[in-house]
C-alpha cells in the first residue's frame, strides 16, 4: 500500500524503483566486533555480484586497537587486548569464547594467521618463554573468611566434592544447559540459509525458532525457580550429620559466574544468559593467541580482501573503508541517510548499520517534519515496522502519522558498569581470605555477600604464575583496597572503566526481556519496504537478550542478511531438498 499522507509518494516509488538496479552504499557506524562482521559478511553475501557501491566503516578509534584506558569519555571496542611491558597480552575487555561460538570459530579459521589458543593467560604458553603458568583452583568466596566452595580441576577428588555438594541441582542445571546449547548450535546453519523464515527480523525471531525465546524473557531466577533449584539450602541438609560438603548451587556456583561474566544476580540476568554463562563455565574456552582483538582487525582486512578479489575497483567504488570520525547525526532525507561529525558531513548512503548500542552511541537520529521539511524531529527509532493497521491507529484525525517522541524500551535500559584493573609484580595476601598460602585458588569469586564485603569485586584471577593479577569490580578500586589484598610491592598496569554516563558492559537485563527488531527505521515504510531506501538496522538489537562476542557476530550476519535481501543482492529461496539444505 502506497502511504496516503505522502505527497510525492508516486515520485518517491519511481526513484525507489530505479535504484534497484543502483549500487548501494553502506555505513556501518562503530568498527567494533559488530561493526567489522557486518562488514565480512555483507562482502561474502553479495560476492562477484559487487552490487554494493562502497561499505564505510565510522569509527574513532583504529579498527581492532585497544580502547582508550586513559580517558573514559570514549570506551571503544569492548574486546581491546594490551600488552604489559615485556610484551604478554591481556584482556580487558572480552576475554574468552566457547566452543559452541562456531561464527567467532569461523572468523579466525578464515584468517592462517590467526591462531586459537588457551584462555586465562597472558599469551601462547609455547612461544612466551618467561611465562609462569597460573596456579590451579577456583574459590568462591563469602566474605569474612567464609569460603563457600572450592574447586580444582587437577584434584582427582574435584567432580565427586562438586556432585555431592550441589547433586541433583547441578544434574538440572547442565541438563538445561546442554539442551540450550543443542538449540544455539543450530543457530549458524540456519543464517546460511535464504529459506524465507531465516531471515530474522529480530533476535524474538530467531530465539523463537530454536526454541530459546521463553527464557530470554523470563529472569534466571525465575528458570531456576520453574526447576526447582533454590537459593537457600535444602531441606534435608539439616538432616544430615556432618553435611557441611553440601551447599547451594544457585547461591554459589551460579552467582559467582554470573557476577563474574555480567556483573549481575541471578534475579538480573535473563534465563538465556544464565545458561550461556554456565556452559562458560563449564568450557572448553578459548582465545585468540595475542589477543582477541587480532580477530576485529581480521574481519576488517577479510572483508577488504575478499572484495579486492571480487571485484574491479575504480574511483573509490566497491572498496571498504574505515573513516577515523565519530557519527554525531544521522539525518533521513528521501535518498537515504546523511552522516554528519558535528557541522561536518561525512556523505549520503542508502542504507546504515549503528554497530554500538543506542545508549553509548552519543547520536542525534533526526528526520525532515512531515510538516514543514526544513525543520527536523526525532526519527521514530524501533517503531518502523508497525503493520498497516497499527499504523491506522498512530495518525492523527487529518490522517498524518503521530511520532512517537520517546526511544525504544530497548535503549532506555542501562548497561553494567565493569571496571578490569591488572596488576604485575603482585602475591595475593592469603591472610585476607583467611587461608593457607597453599589453598589460596587461582580465581577467587564471589557470592553477592562476598561481593559486598570485597567492596563490589566479583572476581580476581591470577593470569600468569609470576604476580600478574586481572579483577573485575563494579567500581574503581582506591589505592588502600589493592594494598590490602597485594601488599605495597604491586603494580598497577592498567585500570579500565566499562562504564560511566556513556558507556557500560553489558546490558543490565533487570530480569526481563525487551523485544527489539533489528531494523530500527525504515525511510521506505508507507511504501511496505518495497523501496530500498533509508533502512537503519542494529546488530546490537541481539545484546538485550545475550551479550558476549557471539551474539554480536549472530547479530551481524542477521543484519547483513537482512539488509542483502533489501538490496535485492539474495533472494528467499522456496525450493528446499529433502535434507533441508537450499538448492
Ligand atoms: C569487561 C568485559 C568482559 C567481557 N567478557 C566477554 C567474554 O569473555 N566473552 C565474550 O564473548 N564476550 C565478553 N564481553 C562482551 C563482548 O565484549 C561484547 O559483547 C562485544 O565485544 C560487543 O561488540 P560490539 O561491536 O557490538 O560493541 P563495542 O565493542 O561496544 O563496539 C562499538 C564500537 O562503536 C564505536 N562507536 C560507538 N559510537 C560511535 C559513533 N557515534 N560513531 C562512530 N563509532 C562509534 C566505538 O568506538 C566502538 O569501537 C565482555 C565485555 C566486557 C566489557
Ligand atoms: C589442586 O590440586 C593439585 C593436585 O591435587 C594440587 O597440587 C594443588 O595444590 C591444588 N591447588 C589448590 C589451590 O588447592
Ligand atoms: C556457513 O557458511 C560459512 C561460509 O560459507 C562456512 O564456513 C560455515 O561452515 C557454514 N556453517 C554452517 C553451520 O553451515
Amino acid at each position: 500500500m502506497i502511504s496516503p499522507w505522502h505527497p510525492s509518494c508516486s515520485i518517491f516509488l519511481l526513484l525507489s524503483w530505479l535504484s534497484l538496479a543502483e549500487s548501494q552504499k553502506v555505513a556501518i557506524i562503530g568498527g567494533g566486533l559488530s561493526g567489522t562482521f557486518t562488514s565480512k559478511y555483507l562482502v561474502d553475501l553479495d560476492g562477484k555480484g559487487c552490487n554494493l557501491d562502497s561499505i564505510t566503516i565510522f569509527d574513532p578509534l583504529p579498527i581492532g586497537g585497544p580502547a582508550p584506558t586513559s580517558d573514559d569519555d570514549w570506551q571503544g571496542s569492548r574486546v581491546s587486548s594490551v600488552a604489559l611491558p615485556d610484551g604478554r597480552i591481556v584482556e580487558l575487555g572480552a576475554s574468552v569464547f566457547h566452543e559452541a561460538n562456531q561464527l567467532v570459530k569461523d572468523m579466525i579459521d578464515n584468517d592462517p594467521a590467526l591462531e586459537i589458543g588457551t584462555p586465562f593467560n597472558v599469551g601462547n604458553d609455547a612461544t612466551i618463554q618467561h611465562h609462569v603458568p597460573p596456579r590451579e583452583g577456583l574459590g568462591i568466596y563469602d566474605g569474612d573468611g567464609a569460603w563457600a566452595y572450592m574447586g580444582n580441576k587437577s584434584d582427582p577428588w574435584n567432580t565427586v566434592k562438586t556432585v555431592l555438594r550441589y547433586n541433583m541441582d547441578l544434574y538440572r542445571v547442565d541438563r538445561a544447559t546442554q539442551h540450550a546449547l543443542e538449540s544455539f548450535l543450530e543457530i549458524p546453519a540456519l543464517l546460511n540459509s535464504t529459506a524465507p523464515d531465516t531471515f530474522f527480523e529480530s533476535p524474538d525471531d530467531m530465539w523463537q525458532r530454536v526454541q530459546l525465546l521463553k527464557p530470554t524473557h523470563a529472569s534466571y531466577s525465575q528458570l531456576l525457580d520453574a526447576m526447582g533449584i533454590w537459593a537457600e539450602d535444602s531441606w534435608f541438609h539439616s538432616l544430615i550429620p556432618h553435611g557441611g560438603y553440601l551447599g547451594s548451587l544457585r547461591r554459589e556456583l551460579l552467582t559467582a559466574i554470573n557476577l563474574i561474566n555480567y556483573n549481575q544476580p541471578n534475579s538480573h540476568i535473563n534465563g538465556l544468559v544464565g545458561l550461556v554463562s554456565f556452559a562458560a563455565s563449564k568450557g572448553p574456552l578459548y582465545s585468540v593467541v595475542g589477543g582477541n582483538q587480532q580477530m576485529i582487525r581480521s574481519a576488517f582486512s577479510q572483508a577488504q580482501t575478499n572484495r579486492r578479489q571480487n571485484c574491479q575497483q575504480g574511483d573509490g567504488l566497491n572498496v571498504v573503508t574505515h573513516v577515523a570520525q565519530r557519527v554525531t547525526t544521522v539525518i533521513g532525507s528521501m535518498d537515504g541517510f546523511e552522516l554528519f561529525a558535528g557541522q561536518e558531513v561525512l556523505g549520503t548512503f542508502d542504507a546504515v548499520v549503528l554497530a554500538a548500542p543506542l545508549q553509548q552511541c552519543r547520536i542525534q537520529f533526526l528526520i525532515p517534519s512531515q510538516f514543514d521539511s526544513a525543520v527536523l524531529q526525532p526519527m521514530p527509532l524501533a517503531n518502523a515496522m508497525v503493520d498497516t493497521d497499527k499504523a491506522e491507529s498512530q495518525k492523527d484525525h487529518e490522517g498524518h502519522p503521530v511520532l512517537p517522541d520517546k526511544l525504544p524500551d530497548c535503549s532506555r535500559r542501562p548497561f553494567t558498569q565493569v571496571v578490569t584493573t591488572v596488576v604485575s609484580g603482585a602475591t595475593l595476601n592469603h591472610e585476607h581470605f583467611h587461608i593457607d598460602k597453599d589453598k589460596l585458588p587461582r580465581a577467587v569469586c564471589v557470592t553477592e555477600r562476598g561481593k559486598e564485603k570485597e567492596g563490589g569485586i566479583t572476581v580476581i584471577s591470577e593470569i600468569a604464575g609470576d604476580g600478574v593479577y586481572k579483577m573485575f569490580s563494579s567500581n574503581v578500586l582506591s589505592e588502600d583496597t589493592l594494598k590490602g589484598l597485594f601488599g605495597p610491592g604491586h603494580t598497577v598496569e592498567f585500570v579500565k572503566t566499562w562504564g560511566g554516563p556513556h558507556g557500560g558492559a553489558t546490558p543490565d537485563y533487570q530480569g526481563q526481556g525487551v523485544s527489539v527488531g533489528y531494523l530500527l527505521y525504515d525511510g521506505a515504510t508507507g511504501l511496505e519496504g518495497h523501496t530500498k531506501n533509508g533502512a537503519l538496522y542494529y546488530p546490537n538489537a541481539i545484546e538485550t537478550a545475550l551479550a558476549c562476542m557471539e551474539a554480536s557476530a549472530i547479530g551481524a550476519k542477521s543484519v547483513a542478511k537482512l539488509l542483502a535481501r533489501r538490496f535485492g543482492i539474495i533472494q528467499p529461496s522456496s525450493r528446499k531438498s529433502h535434507n533441508g539444505e537450499e538448492l
